[in-house]
């Protein structure tokens, strides 16, 4: 099947495990805030390419991921999430697992009695590991063990931001939107300016709306960088929120809209940054999790808060906007007629153009 020629893999349910296959089995994927495990003992069940994964935090406080399979008969370990675990126990046979995913008990089953199989080695049956890694307070996985290293995979990105201390920035507030809608529209409508002024008139007009340059770092980032976002248009409100120190003048006037390959949208101003995670949920779902960070204790400081939440609310409503439309694109997906739509402009869409056939190149890899 022709899967990169078509819009079958927006709506057909087999494309889900053809783009589990080639695309997010591949690449880092982002599961989300690691702030959901900041103590150690704490756990959560995450899907990455369709399969079952354990995301935990150790007793090292490092961020680990497994295979959410117990090795007993494979049954999945975690139900929901906990907090503050020594062992993960597996509530079919009682199988204990350390949270370094080595199994630690088994119950009523050793090889010296003859209730476990000849040869049987607990040192063998830990749970597998996947691997993960944090960035920008966001867990990365790659299922496959093939992709390169974090590190080369976001060097492009990490470059271009060199001058802003991503690591003062600090979780402030979080929201949640779902979308009637493929993962791939969300994110391609993110990187489509061509309708902020028809959509979100609060952003200002066409003129405010064109002056941007597209980015496309190394195949990873697609997006635009607006010249004079971070100052030109209402939701920059928040004047009292500190500022990244080390920008160049361009760097303070400017706003980077840009989607990190496959599924990471970031938007990051001088004072403050939204990152957003796009969980698919099958072919005509997706949940939008918006995470806003601050510089320093300006996430936490109380005095602040009304400010965050409005900027949060801001935002909220320009992504809330678009979920009716995302709605109307997965309503056609199907349609032959959505297939022969026009080229994308060279002006507006060179985002949504590039995100596009990087998905495509990627369903095209063997598995
Ligand atoms: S399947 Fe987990 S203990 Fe049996
Ligand atoms: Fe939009």
């Amino acid at each position: 099947m022709q899967w990169e020629s078509s819009f079958e893999t927006y709506h057909e349910e087999d494309s889900v495990v053809h783009e589990n296959q080639r695309l997010f089995a591949k690449t880092w994927v982002n599961t989300g805030s690691a702030s959901r495990i900041t103590e150690a003992g704490d756990c959560v069940p995450v899907s990455v390419a369709g399969l079952p994964l354990i995301l935990v935090r150790d007793s090292e406080q490092q961020v680990r991921a497994f295979h959410n399979v117990c090795r007993h008969r494979g049954a999945r370990v975690l139900r929901a999430a906990c907090q503050g675990q020594r062992l993960l126990r597996c509530a079919y046979h009682g199988w204990s697992y350390g949270l370094d995913g080595a199994l630690r008990g088994t119950p009523h089953w050793k090889t010296s009695d003859q209730s476990a199989p000849p040869g049987f080695d607990a040192l063998d049956f830990g749970l597998e590991p996947v691997r993960a890694t944090v960035w920008l307070d966001q867990v990365f996985i790659n299922v496959d063990g093939q992709a390169p290293e974090f590190t080369d995979f976001v060097a492009p990105l990490a470059e271009r931001w060199r001058n802003y201390d991503l690591d003062l920035l600090r979780l402030g507030q979080q929201r949640t939107l779902t979308a009637d809608a493929n993962w791939k529209f969300a994110i391609e409508n993110y990187l489509d300016t061509y309708h902020l002024p028809m959509v979100h008139p609060q952003l200002g007009d066409v003129a405010a709306a064109r002056r941007f340059l597209d980015v496309n770092l190394d195949g990873t980032v697609f997006g635009i960088c607006y010249t004079t976002g971070a100052v030109d248009k209402p939701k920059s409100s928040g004047q009292q929120f500190q500022r990244f120190q080390r920008l160049t003048d361009a760097q303070r006037a400017g706003q980077d809209i840009l989607a990190l390959y496959p599924n990471t949208l970031i938007e990051l101003m001088p004072h403050h940054m939204m990152l957003v995670t796009i969980e698919p949920d099958g072919p005509d779902r997706c949940v939008e999790h918006l995470n806003f960070y601050f510089l320093g204790e300006d996430a936490t400081n109380p005095t602040l808060e009304s400010e965050r939440q409005k900027t949060a609310e801001a935002w909220c409503e320009i992504m809330g906007q678009d979920i009716a439309i995302l709605g109307d694109l997965q309503a056609t997906a199907h349609s032959p007629a959505a297939a022969r739509a026009a080229d994308m402009s060279p002006a507006w869409e060179q985002g949504t153009a590039a995100f596009r056939a990087r998905v495509a190149s990627a369903l095209l890899d063997p598995v």
